[in-house]
């Protein structure tokens, strides 16, 4: 009995798979090493296959088989969301595409159980407080379509074949659970503030005329050592073969961060100048984006452990293992 991790090289795959060797589960990574890298993921084994291509459904089902995989847990995905305006049908080929894949050869090999990275872009722009689950979604680019429309595909596999399933929408991740698992990108703000603090720059806050209290933009911060066991909490949940009550989860803490809020924790856990210039807002940008954290609560028994400073110091203590620490 193994799981499979598709995505498992990647920033928040690496650390579900740290979790599950901890267990001491059997572990198969899947992962085409466009951004993870093979370090990252341990003992666990590494089968480099990009899901998405030609040929990609056949050698999931052979690995499926041959390692007696009972559930798949589906981070590979491309996320950037400027990217996805640009590129629309290959954001449908590479998310839409490739979970299709996954899903065909987990029918043909009778695999039921997955866990699939949804995100908190599936909700647009909700002029709601705390957004809960069931709310209207609105995606207002490509990859928050791609991702409600994989929740669609799981709930028709539940229909037609009977799939166990759960999403999690994920809210904003940072941090790191060990120092040398933080992320590598540089897409989202928190690494973004360090790499402008590690060229000698000033941190940029895009936009700091929106109605809340500080005029800058609130998210919804998650540790991505708390998202990871959401996972495991997911897995469990699946288990069995109890009905399940629901299958879609917020992953997040229920409070919120402004963007001012984040910079100058940053400031404090590093001692740095963190003074920012402001810039225009970035289009398409919620004023506040905060998730109802209840349903996972009551459903899997998770909830976020860590605060924001938390967040900030891991994230600090990982970019200072990292190729371009500061200081
Ligand atoms: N921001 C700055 N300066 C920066 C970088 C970001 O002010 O240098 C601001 C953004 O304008 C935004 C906030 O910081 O107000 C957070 O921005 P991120 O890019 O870190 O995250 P987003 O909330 O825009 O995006 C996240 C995920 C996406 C997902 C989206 C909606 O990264 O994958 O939430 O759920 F699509």
């Amino acid at each position: 009995m193994s799981t499979l991790v598709i995505g498992g090289a990647g920033y928040i795959g690496a650390h579900v798979v740290r979790l599950l060797l901890e267990r001491g589960e059997d572990v198969v990574v899947v992962d085409d090493l466009s951004t993870g890298t093979g370090e990252r993921v341990g003992q666990a084994t590494l089968a480099e296959l990009d899901v998405a291509a030609p040929g990609g459904q056949e050698a999931l089902e052979k690995l499926m088989t041959e390692r007696g995989v009972t559930a798949v847990i589906h981070f590979a995905a491309k996320k950037q969301v400027g990217e996805s305006v640009a590129k629309p049908a290959w954001y449908y080929q590479q998310n839409v595409g490739g979970l299709a894949n996954v899903l065909a050869a987990m029918e043909n090999a009778g695999v039921s159980n997955m866990i699939f990275s949804s995100s908190a872009a599936v909700y647009g722009m909700p002029d709601v407080g705390l957004v809960q689950e069931d709310i209207d979604c609105r995606p207002i680019n490509p990859y928050g379509e791609t991702k409600l429309v994989g929740e669609w595909m799981l709930a028709d596999c539940e229909r037609a074949w009977g799939l166990r399933w759960a999403a999690l929408r994920y809210f904003n991740v940072a941090g790191a659970g060990w120092p040398e698992l933080g992320d590598p990108a540089i897409l989202n703000l928190v690494p973004m503030v360090l790499d402008r603090l590690a060229r000698g720059d000033r941190p940029k806050i895009f936009g700091d005329d929106y109605p809340t209290p500080d005029g800058t933009c609130i998210r919804d911060y998650i540790h991505v050592l708390d998202l990871a066991h959401a996972h495991l909490a997911a897995m469990d949940y699946l288990e069995g073969d109890a009905p399940l009550a629901e299958h879609i989860f917020n992953v997040g803490t229920g409070e919120g961060a402004s963007v001012r809020q984040v910079v100058d924790t940053l400031g404090e856990v590093s001692g740095l100048d963190t003074t920012a210039d402001v810039e225009p807002r970035r289009p398409g940008d919620p004023p506040r984006l905060v998730g109802d954290p209840e349903r996972i609560k009551q459903v899997l028994g998770w909830k976020a452990e860590h605060r924001l400073e938390d967040i900030i110091r891991s994230a600090w203590e990982a970019w200072q293992v990292g190729p371009r620490r500061i200081g």
